[in-house]
């Protein structure tokens, strides 16, 4: 009989798009992430340890995984972490980095134009240079002193999804191996944060398997104008990923901040039915984000919230319910269901989320 299945179909694995399908590897890349370099990092964590002045560099989803690695190199290794966008940086830090800094390149092609430039200032200025990559061989990779490869397998679609969380992973270990080298935290702590590392694969399984429900919400929400998105803590970097997922590929406009910045303008775009979704795992400020919440209800938004905390149900019109999961490893887990919704509301106006307009995969050019 005849076989009229493209190479292209064939390569998605009866997935209808790249996107979805590389959102369904990701329990699998997690995987690879944690034992790809469960042998090395120990070692750069080592030829890193002394280093007072961090600094993370990186563009667009790769930002935000820098965003949740300063609460984890903060937290757990007593580090002063700042993080910029290389187009930032590559400009206005040629007189502050120095040969005691460290630089952390997050970069999942590794040929970002901003992020080499940024790469190549603090090699100039004698930094320290480690890069988080995906592509193997890629620019960054050859210009770094150190390099931690994320293993997700090559990235189709144009948003970022496999690449971010598996980034996450990486930084997740890279921060633990720091914290045990330095002996900044709790060893017992430790232990079970590195316990629940290793489960990351079946936790991401678990919300994986809530798509149909997200399809639902999707379907409600597909009517909607604006999106904001918020979280606290390392939760701030999946409110951002959040919405700009949205952006890419939907094309609806979204707003990520922290929950804390509300009250400071943003709350007087909510008015009834505006969709907040609200990143609230257990945490350092679960209630406080409870506050955040009660906020948004005083002025009818429609709350969507993702947590572990049945209390959540009480403040929201849907509500998600996580794994349970230290607040630290959480944005790996809780990216899932977001990055769904970015898709499904796609599918609904039309979109192609795999060639979103206007971007490109990686941009080469300043
Ligand atoms: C482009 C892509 C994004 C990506 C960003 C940074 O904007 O569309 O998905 O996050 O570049 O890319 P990089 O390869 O440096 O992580």
């Amino acid at each position: 009989h005849e076989i009229n299945w493209t190479l292209e179909m064939a390569e998605k694995q009866g997935y209808a798009h790249f996107m979805l399908k590389e959102i369904h590897e990701q329990a699998r890349a997690v995987k690879d992430a944690i034992h790809g370099n469960l042998e090395i990092i120990n070692k750069v964590a080592e030829e890193i340890a002394k280093y007072e002045k961090i600094f993370v560099v990186a563009m667009g989803t790769s930002y935000h995984a820098g965003i949740a690695a300063k609460y984890l190199l903060q937290r757990l290794a007593n580090k002063t972490v700042l993080v910029e966008e290389s187009s930032e940086f590559r400009y206005e830090f040629e007189d502050i980095v120095d040969e005691n800094s460290l630089v952390i390149a997050i970069t999942q092609s590794g040929e970002t134009a901003d992020t080499l430039a940024a790469i190549r200032l603090a090699k100039k200025n004698g930094a320290k240079v480690l890069s988080i990559v995906n592509v193997v061989g890629s620019m960054a990779t050859r210009l770094s002193d150190l390099v931690l490869y994320t293993h997700a397998g090559p990235e189709i679609g144009v948003a970022a999804t496999k690449t971010y969380t598996t980034q996450l992973t990486v930084l997740m270990m890279l921060a633990i191996a720091l914290a045990k080298k330095l002996n900044t935290v709790d060893r017992k702590y430790l232990m079970n944060l590195e316990k629940q590392l290793q489960e990351l694969p079946k936790y991401v399984e678990v919300v994986l398997g809530y798509e149909n429900k997200i399809k639902t919400l999707a379907e409600q929400l597909v009517i909607k104008r604006d999106f904001f998105y918020i979280g606290r803590g390392p939760s701030v970097a999946t409110a951002l990923e959040g919405a700009l997922k949205l952006k890419e590929i939907s094309y609806i406009h979204a707003e990520g901040l922290s929950a804390g910045e509300l009250k400071h303008g943003p709350l007087a775009l909510i008015e009834d039915g505006v969709p907040v979704v609200a990143i609230a795992p257990t945490g350092k400020t679960f209630e406080k984000m409870i506050s955040n919440i009660q906020e948004v209800n005083a002025r009818k938004g429609f709350v969507i919230t993702l947590g572990d905390n049945e209390e959540l149900k009480k403040v929201s019109q849907v509500f998600l319910k996580m794994p349970k999961i230290d607040e630290l490893l959480s944005p790996i887990v809780y990216i899932v269901p977001l990055q769904l919704l970015a898709y499904h509301l796609a599918i609904l106006r039309g979109n192609d989320p795999d060639k979103p307009r206007n971007l490109a995969k990686s941009v080469t050019v300043e």
